[in-house]
């Protein structure tokens, strides 16, 4: 489980985060929604040590991240697969390498037959074959979210975070990797969390909903009762106009 408690964190004396706790329960879907800007990207980072708190704690399973470093720090991420928002492949690096890089940085003994396997299985999972030897720079923006993700399962991480993974792909495609994150997540019942501004996204993979405003979680339950909330700052979000 997750256990984020009382988190706080400025940046240059301004707060973005101020007192955030938030449980992610196993074995479901996670969405933290929230404006641009309002500390998601922030927010995902402290969960896997990329940040630390200027006070409050993380937890993930035994581990509290916000007291890690080096080594132990690297035995963290083992259990944890992020998909970073944009896609943050290595442009120099094949679709193979990518993949396989951070278990390449975990063990440097790994046969390179067992390597292959793994890359072929994972692209598998992601529904795209024949791709190893390609560079980032020759697959469209959809499948280079899907490479993401299969380099985020690549070290079969009990956690899985996507940050915005739909923005900037157009909606058919966006849909399908909505319909992937929720396949993964019945397949291999992995934990996963989603930070995301896209609603049409949310609705489709979110177990449970989290709206993070002006530095704290103003909403946590279910699609159904998003929808009903009453609170003026919730309405204009996720319908995307003032309170009529
Ligand atoms: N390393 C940093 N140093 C200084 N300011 C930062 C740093 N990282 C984030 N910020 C600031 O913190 C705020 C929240 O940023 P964050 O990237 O978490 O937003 P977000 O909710 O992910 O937005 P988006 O939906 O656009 O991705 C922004 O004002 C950003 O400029
Ligand atoms: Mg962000």
């Amino acid at each position: 489980m997750i256990k984020i408690i009382n988190l706080t964190k400025s940046f240059n004396k301004t707060p973005i985060l101020s007192g955030i706790s938030l449980e992610v329960a196993n074995g479901i879907t996670t969405v933290i929604i929230g404006p641009s800007g309002c500390g998601k990207t922030v927010l995902l980072k402290h969960i896997v040590g990329l940040l630390r708190p200027d006070s409050g704690k993380v937890f993930v399973d035994d581990f509290e991240v916000s007291s890690l470093y080096g080594v132990q720090l690297f035995k963290l991420r083992r259990h944890i697969g992020v998909v970073f928002q944009g896609a943050a492949l290595l442009d120099s690096l094949t679709v193979a390498e990518n993949i396989t890089l951070g278990l390449r940085e975990q063990s440097k003994k790994t046969p390179v037959a067992e390597l292959n396997r793994i890359v072929k299985e994972k692209l598998a999972l992601v529904r795209l074959e024949g791709v190893e030897n390609k560079l980032p720079s020759e697959l469209s923006g959809g499948m280079k979210k899907r490479v993401a993700i299969a380099r985020a399962l690549a070290m079969e991480p009990e956690y899985i975070l996507y940050d915005e993974p739909t923005t900037g792909l157009d909606p058919i495609t966006a849909r399908k990797i909505d319909e992937l994150i929720c396949e993964l997540q019945n397949k291999l019942k992995i934990t996963t969390v989603a930070v995301t501004h896209d609603l049409a996204s949310t609705y489709k993979i979110a177990n449970k909903i989290a709206m993070l405003n002006k530095g704290k979680i103003v909403f946590e339950g279910t699609a159904e009762e998003l929808k009903k909330n009453k609170d003026i700052e919730i309405y204009k979000f996720i319908r995307g106009r003032e309170y009529e």
